[in-house]
């Protein structure tokens, strides 16, 4: 066999092992060493013949075979606890329901989810939005005994209601990519937590929608930070519209305040 055959038949074989490796460049920061130590993007390269479909699937493997010492969260890995969610090639998304984007030509670039204080790596501080989130008061109100005293009832209308609304998983995608939350993360309360403070004043067993109103409109920022930008939709990964649901809050609480108005006339 002649040396160009040969070579050509090696080339050929590279070439196919070659498109079996993708690249991902990781986000790297490590608080134990943090003088001259400055976030970077650290290259790895993943075998796609031998690892799942999803960025998370590849980030486990990364993490199994080598490298332990990268960080980042998941859990369940299948969309429903929110903890994998990062930037993934400039687009917030959990990373166990991003499938790899097989073109091996180019890298896949993974980034903590912006604007938020980074702990370790991919794995961002989420102290402030679980705060937030609280500040809502996420649970049922009532002001009256449940019939027969057993429990809440609800219509299937009522119920219907709270359809894209309940699915939320506090992945934070959202709030992370809204420009009036970078800017105010202490005063507006973001798409997130204003999504569940609407889930629970459509909710026809809770008593105490003025009250949830007017708690979050006693500072205007809290909830009139937000200027429809919609980047909130656009990146939850649950298909979910918080700037929708913000879009109905402050009309709920116009109409209210435009009833009181008249009321007291
Ligand atoms: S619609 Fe409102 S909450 Fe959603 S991204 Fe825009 S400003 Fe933020
Ligand atoms: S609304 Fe969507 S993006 Fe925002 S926290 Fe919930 S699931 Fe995540
Ligand atoms: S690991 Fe739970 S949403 Fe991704």
């Amino acid at each position: 066999m002649s040396k160009s055959l040969l070579r050509n038949g090696y080339n050929k074989i590279h070439d196919r092992v070659k498109k079996l490796h993708k690249e991902f460049k990781i986000y790297r920061w490590n608080p134990d060493h943090p003088t001259n130590n400055k976030p970077f993007l650290q290259s790895y390269y993943v075998d796609l013949s031998n690892c799942g479909p999803m960025v998370l699937d590849a980030l486990q493997k990364i993490k199994g075979e080598d490298d332990s010492s990268l960080s980042y969260r998941r859990s369940c890995r299948e969309g429903i606890c929110g903890s994998c969610a990062m930037n993934v090639d400039g687009t917030n998304t959990v990373a166990c329901l991003k499938p790899i984007d097989v073109d091996t030509s180019k890298p896949t670039v993974l980034t903590p989810l912006p604007h938020m204080y980074v702990i370790k790596d991919l794995v961002v501080d989420l102290t402030n939005f679980y705060h937030q989130y609280r500040s809502i008061e996420p649970w049922l109100k009532t002001k009256r005994a449940p019939e027969e005293g057993i429990e809440y009832r609800q219509s299937p209308a009522e119920r219907k209601k709270l359809d894209g609304l309940y699915e939320c998983i506090l992945c934070a995608c959202c709030s992370t990519s809204c420009p009036s939350y970078w800017w105010n993360p202490e005063e507006f309360l973001g798409p997130a937590p204003l999504l569940h403070a609407f889930r629970w004043i459509s909710d026809s067993r809770d008593g105490f929608t003025q009250e949830r109103l007017q708690a979050l409109t006693e500072d205007h920022k809290r909830l009139y930070r937000c200027r429809t930008i919609k980047n909130c939709a656009a990146a939850c990964p649950k298909s979910l519209n918080p700037a929708d649901a913000i879009h109905k809050m402050k009309t709920k609480h116009m109409i209210s305040q435009v009833v009181e108005k008249v009321g007291s006339m």
